[in-house]
Formats: C-alpha cells, sequence, structure tokens
C-alpha cells in the first residue's frame, strides 16, 4: 500500500554568533539574542561565542577568557538552552579559521575595502589596523558556511556581512559547483538597531565610553530606570513616532519590542503624559524584562563545571559538522587528502 503520510519537513537551521567583549547590552540582546531563545522550538540552532573575531581588537588576555566564561553563562541566562541548541566557543572548532583562509582567497581586496565596519573599526583603532580587522567578514563567512544554516540572525550591522557571505558562496559554488548553501540575513523588523540613550543617532554599543549610552543587561533595575530617565530626546512634548524624533522613537521602538504593544497603541497609553512618565515607564519595563536574566546569570556562573561541560560538549558536535565541510571544500579546490 502506497504511505500516503507527508514527510515531515526537515527543521531549518538558524546561525549567530556574539563577541566576548563585555556584558550584552539592551541592543544586543533586542537586535539578537532574544530572539535566539524564542526560535529554539521552531528551528535547529546553532549558536557560539566569536572569541576569534574578538582580538581584531587588542584585548587583556586574562579579561578575555574571563569575558568568554561569562558570555556563556550569559547566553544560558538569556534562555539559550545547549540540550536543544548548539552552543560552542569559536576557538575551539579550528575549521572556522581553516575554512576562513580558503574564503580569503576567493574574496577580493575591493569588496573588504567597502566593509563599513572595517571602515569604523580601523578609524577607531587607528593605530592598529591589522590584517585581522581587514579579513574578519570571511571569518565571519566560514563560522557560517561549515553548518549550512538557512538563516542567520542578526541585527541590521551585520547585513553588509551577510551580504558578502552570500557573494562569497555564490561564488565559490560557482567555481567548484555546489558546495555551500547561500543563507539568507534574518533581521528583526523592529529592534534591530538599538540606538544609544546619550546619542539616539549613534548605535547603542559596549564601547561606548559614555557608560550612560548604553544598558547593559546585568545593570541594577535602579540604574535601568535611571539611565532612561536621562535620555535625550528633543524639545518637544509629544509621545510619537516620527521622522526626526530619533530619541522618542528609540524609546518606542524598545518599548514596543518588550511589551509587544504598536506604536499607536503607545501613543494613546501616554496621551497627554509628559516624555518624564514615558522614560520611567520605559525603564520599569526593561528593568522587569531584565530580571531573569540577571538571576539566572547568577545561578549559572557559580556552575563553572556545568558551563564547562556544555561548551565541551558544543565543540564536540560543531566539530564533526564542521569537519565534514571543510573536508568537502579540500577536496574541491584540490588539495591532496592526507
Ligand atoms: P556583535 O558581538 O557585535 O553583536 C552581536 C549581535 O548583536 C547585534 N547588535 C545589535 N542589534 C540591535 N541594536 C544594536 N545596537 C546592536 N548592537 C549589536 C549584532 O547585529 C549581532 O547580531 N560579527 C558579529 C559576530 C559574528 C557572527 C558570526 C554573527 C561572528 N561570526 C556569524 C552571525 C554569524 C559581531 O561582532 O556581533
Amino acid at each position: 500500500m502506497e504511505n500516503t503520510t507527508p514527510k515531515p519537513e526537515r527543521k531549518k537551521v538558524m546561525l549567530s554568533g556574539i563577541q566576548p567583549t563585555g556584558v550584552f547590552t539592551l541592543g544586543n540582546y533586542i537586535g539578537a539574542v532574544r530572539n535566539w531563545g524564542n526560535l529554539q522550538e521552531e528551528y535547529n540552532c546553532i549558536y557560539f561565542i566569536a572569541d576569534l573575531h574578538a582580538i581584531t581588537v587588542r584585548q587583556d588576555p586574562a579579561k578575555l577568557k574571563k569575558q568568554t566564561m561569562e558570555c556563556f553563562a550569559l547566553l544560558l541566562a538569556c534562555g539559550i538552552d545547549p540540550e536543544k541548541s548548539l552552543t560552542f566557543i569559536q576557538s575551539h572548532v579550528p575549521a572556522h579559521a581553516e575554512l576562513s583562509w580558503v574564503l580569503s582567497c576567493h574574496t577580493q581586496f575591493g569588496e573588504l575595502s567597502r566593509m563599513t565596519q572595517f571602515k569604523d573599526k580601523s578609524a577607531k583603532h587607528a593605530d592598529n589596523v591589522n590584517a585581522g580587522l581587514f579579513t574578519y567578514p570571511d571569518l565571519m563567512a566560514a563560522d557560517i558556511l561549515l553548518y549550512k544554516p538557512d538563516f542567520v540572525p542578526v541585527g541590521a550591522d551585520q547585513k553588509q556581512h551577510l551580504e558578502l557571505t552570500r557573494d562569497v558562496a555564490n561564488r565559490f559554488n560557482n567555481l567548484y559547483g555546489n558546495t555551500f548553501v547561500v543563507p539568507e540575513p534574518y533581521i528583526p523588523k523592529a529592534g534591530a538597531k538599538i540606538m544609544s540613550l546619550a546619542d539616539p543617532t549613534k548605535k547603542m554599543s559596549k564601547s561606548d565610553e559614555n557608560v550612560n549610552g548604553f544598558i547593559s543587561i546585568l545593570d541594577d533595575p535602579g540604574v535601568i530606570v535611571k539611565k532612561f530617565k536621562r535620555a535625550v530626546t528633543d524639545s518637544e512634548m509629544e509621545i510619537a513616532y516620527r521622522e526626526g524624533k530619533d530619541g522618542i522613537n528609540n524609546l518606542m521602538t524598545i518599548y514596543s519590542v518588550i511589551t509587544g504593544k504598536n506604536y499607536e497603541q503607545i501613543e494613546q497609553e501616554f496621551a497627554g503624559k509628559g516624555y518624564g512618565d514615558f522614560k520611567t515607564a520605559v525603564g520599569e519595563v526593561v528593568a522587569e524584562e531584565l530580571r531573569p536574566v540577571r538571576e539566572n546569570f547568577e545561578r549559572y556562573s557559580k556552575d563553572k563545571a556545568y558551563l564547562q561541560e556544555m561548551y565541551r560538549k558544543g565543540a564536540e558536535q560543531a566539530e564533526r559538522f564542521a569537519r565534514r565541510t571543510l573536508e568537502k571544500v579540500y577536496k574541491k579546490v584540490g588539495f591532496l587528502p592526507r
């Protein structure tokens, strides 16, 4: 008898990474990590800590090591379950650096020169414009292409790197035959670019010298509310999402993502109220949203043995996937097997 039961569809694969360069900001959380947790049921997810990327900027070795452990605990605290999602540390899987070399031989100098992050970072660290900073997008392409994901959930600032990944993957496939899956970016409609609270024309970033510009996801509730109360807005009075109202628009985006209310509902909720009331309300919902993250983080960071067990397991599994792709690539380019 013919079997008419439809075949279960293969779960799509999601992959993303984050640098261990300090406690995540509310920008990292809203633009990326919060969604990573939510995607785990529907997709096969792969998340990693991009420590190889972090050394494109000079790091204090002891601090980097500590931050990498903290970063792993933070991912778990934000809801990533290492039993459900493949979670690991980039430098534990050598294939990332190995594939990156091959991809860099298939990327043009001109393409890398056009990357806005390279231009920004080389202006910011003019005394250390190293080759790694320049070829960073090829390492990122390797991170992605090794695992054949369908989607890459990131904030808007990573879009250009993903376009380069797609270009390099297509080029390689055209030259050597189908090898890589060409991934799609998965950028949230709201919150893909959370702005600084001190200067809402600039992206919120952990490297901001002004600590009032960013919310760190482990900030105390009191500090969070205080930073929001100080947030730079405009000299108008109306809480409305409109062009030119960068500060208010940013606060409305944050409030909307966290409460699930749309801009119209927020405008109604705060009709006749002042900026002060609104800023306090945003601060309070953010502090409440981050309460479990802070509590989970405290719990996980006390259990180093569990963290180690999880990232070791993750690396072993990641290694198997990554090796398979790398071997295929080596064969395609003509390397003699050992
Ligand atoms: P990183 O560590 O700078 O940031 C991690 C994620 O947070 C997002 N993000 C933001 N989203 C909204 N508003 C903001 N203000 C904000 N700031 C940061 C970023 O878009 C990112 O999604 N190169 C990457 C890490 C990486 C990676 C990868 C990502 C390495 N390999 C492969 C995806 C796939 C980076 O430095 O992210």
